[in-house]
């Protein structure tokens, strides 16, 4: 069963179900070491997922949940190995979107979900995009609109004293730091290792290419003329021109709006036939963090990396 929440959709199971959890993994064509996210209605389930929770974790959970942000934290013995990929740890969320909360509190267990979209591809905003992805191996969607968010949630190792930020998304780091009052450790010093995340993960079908804005519109006009179908970030300093494209979409101003946008924007160009997609890299600060992380995977490992 597919469900929205304000990042982007998901793909549930009862988290403590083996069988319901190894479905999940078979309809994602996930390989079975890649950890899924427990879903909660509330920070007060906590303990029913994880080990213990510690000071800097209860903080974050209190301040951030409902919301994009998932802790990783010790797991709890009602949480099946399955579910976390061999892992002693867990990841655990509090989606903020209300069909989510009515479904979890309805159901009154963890869900374990990761987003509703084929292993390795772009993940849904929408309940269409979960039905193109997966087709009929899920039985249904629960259709609650587009995702508010639209990139997946921060995810925050948060076992030892200072947490640290294992994938960026939904919240800031400099609100998670503002609510700490010191700063996170840099990811490398984390105790866990984060399955999953190989550079090619986000991936449309046609090829990213990641370039600097100046050369932007050279560039991708010299690979149409090549040949290429070339599709176009257009960031708003250039938006409104005329650029030799086959297809380009106009970046919104804001960050929230692009980062909600941007799977969107990915399957458009898709759709509309490009093989190459050209785009810029935003500045890397606040949500600019999360689109970059997931435009650089979408673009999978460059030679010159
Ligand atoms: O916004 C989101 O987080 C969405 C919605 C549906 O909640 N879910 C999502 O799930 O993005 P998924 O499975 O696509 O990505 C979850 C990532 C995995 O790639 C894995 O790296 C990480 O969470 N993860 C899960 N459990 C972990 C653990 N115990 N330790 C480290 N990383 C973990
Ligand atoms: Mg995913």
């Amino acid at each position: 069963m597919a469900f929205p929440t304000e990042t982007v959709y998901g793909l549930g199971a009862n988290a403590e179900d083996p069988g319901a959890v190894a479905r999940v993994f078979e309809v994602k064509g996930r390989p079975p070491s890649h950890p899924l996210i427990v879903h909660i209605g509330g920070a007060e389930q906590l303990g029913n997922s994880v080990e213990d929770v510690p000071e800097t974790a209860r903080l974050l959970a209190e301040r951030f949940w409902p919301g994009p942000l998932t802790l990783v934290l010790r797991r709890g013995r009602r949480v099946p190995l399955e579910a976390t990929g061999g892992l002693e740890t867990v990841a655990v969320r509090v989606p903020d979107h209300p069909v989510a909360l009515a479904l979890l509190s309805a159901f009154g267990g963890g869900v374990a979900a990761p987003s509703a979209n084929r292993f390795g591809s772009v993940s849904p905003t929408t309940a269409s995009h979960v039905r193109v992805e997966l087709g009929d191996a899920v039985d249904f969607v629960l259709d609650g609109g587009p995702c508010e968010v639209g990139v997946e949630s921060t995810i925050v190792d948060a076992t030892g004293d200072v947490p640290s930020v294992l994938r960026p998304g939904g919240v800031t780091r400099e609100d998670l730091e503002a609510v700490l009052g010191f700063p996170l450790a840099v990811p490398s010093t984390s105790r866990v290792r984060v399955p999953g995340q190989h550079p090619s993960h986000y991936a449309p079908r046609a090829r990213v290419v990641l370039v600097e804005l100046e050369k932007l519109v050279v560039e991708a006009e010299l690979a149409q003329e090549l040949g290429h179908r070339v599709g176009v970030f257009l960031p708003p300093a250039i938006g409104g021109a005329s650029v030799k494209v086959h297809a380009a979409v106009e970046i919104p101003d804001s960050m929230a709006a692009y980062a909600r946008g941007l799977y969107g924007f990915l399957r458009e160009l898709d759709q509309r036939g490009c093989d190459l997609i050209f785009a810029s890299l935003p500045m890397e600060a606040g949500l600019g963090l999360a689109i970059a992380n997931r435009l650089r995977r979408a673009s999978g490992p460059r030679p010159s990396d």
